[in-house]
């Protein structure tokens, strides 16, 4: 079954101990999603690495770090935490793709590869086998509460059916526009991570809007 990431770009990141909190509370939250941006490969700066080790020390979730920097070699050290379980570049932001995946493994974390729109699956063809984690942009990054694209969907679909015929065990993301209204969609389509933002951040209730998500999931009760 498939699990959030709630993505924190649009909290108040005066009162994170409150959405680390938040996500706690709720079976359907596995991860907590860091939206790493440098204003040049993304028209927008957000956090580094000082904040990513603040929120580790603070929260038991594990922690899925997306680099939206150019040339993200450069930094992926600075993303190691005792929390930190995947750390995911975009296959747009460099030259050397394939040597970032193995430097990220060799780190002792697990890797990723983020897909822009307009970035075909295919792109990812000859490092399939090395990815633990593909993540489907559903907009185009750079800003929490822009609407989800639809074509997403088959290229989830894609990519869960090079995973089949490749017997491969990499996990499908989806990134960016997701709600109440599309979140079946895309787990239905194979999506196994599903990152939510602003649909959570500025629901009337978080609270509620999180157990509305536990129950779609279906993991409302523990069942997870
Ligand atoms: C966009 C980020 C997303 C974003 C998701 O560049 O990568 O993770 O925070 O936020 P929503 O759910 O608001 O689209
Ligand atoms: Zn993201």
């Amino acid at each position: 079954m498939a699990k959030l990431s709630l993505s924190i770009l649009t909290a108040d990141f005066a009162n994170l101990a409150e959405t680390l909190a938040l996500a706690q509370r709720h079976p359907s939250v596995g991860w907590i999603h860091m939206d790493v941006m440098d204003g040049d490969f993304v028209p927008n700066i957000s956090f580094g690495p000082p904040v990513v080790k603040s929120i580790a020390a603070a929260t038991d979730l594990p922690l899925d770090v997306h680099l939206m920097v150019s040339d993200p070699g450069r930094y992926v050290d600075g993303f190691v935490t005792e929390r930190t379980e995947y750390i995911v570049v975009h296959q747009e932001a460099m030259t050397h793709l394939d040597r970032t995946l193995r430097l990220v493994h060799s780190l002792g974390v697990k890797n990723g590869a983020a897909l822009n729109p307009a970035t075909p699956p295919e792109s990812l063809d000859y490092v399939l086998d090395e990815l633990d984690h593909v993540l489907v942009m559903s907009v185009n990054p750079g800003f929490g509460g822009q609407k989800f694209i639809p074509s997403s969907i088959g290229k989830i679909k894609s990519l869960a059916q090079m995973r089949t015929d490749r017997g491969l065990d990499f996990l499908i993301a989806i990134d960016g526009g997701v709600n109440k209204d599309n979140i079946l969609e895309a787990a239905g389509a194979g999506a196994d991570i599903i990152i939510v933002g602003s649909a959570v951040m500025n629901a009337a209730s978080p609270e509620d809007e999180l157990a509305a998500y536990d129950e779609l999931l279906g993991a409302a009760g523990g069942a997870l």
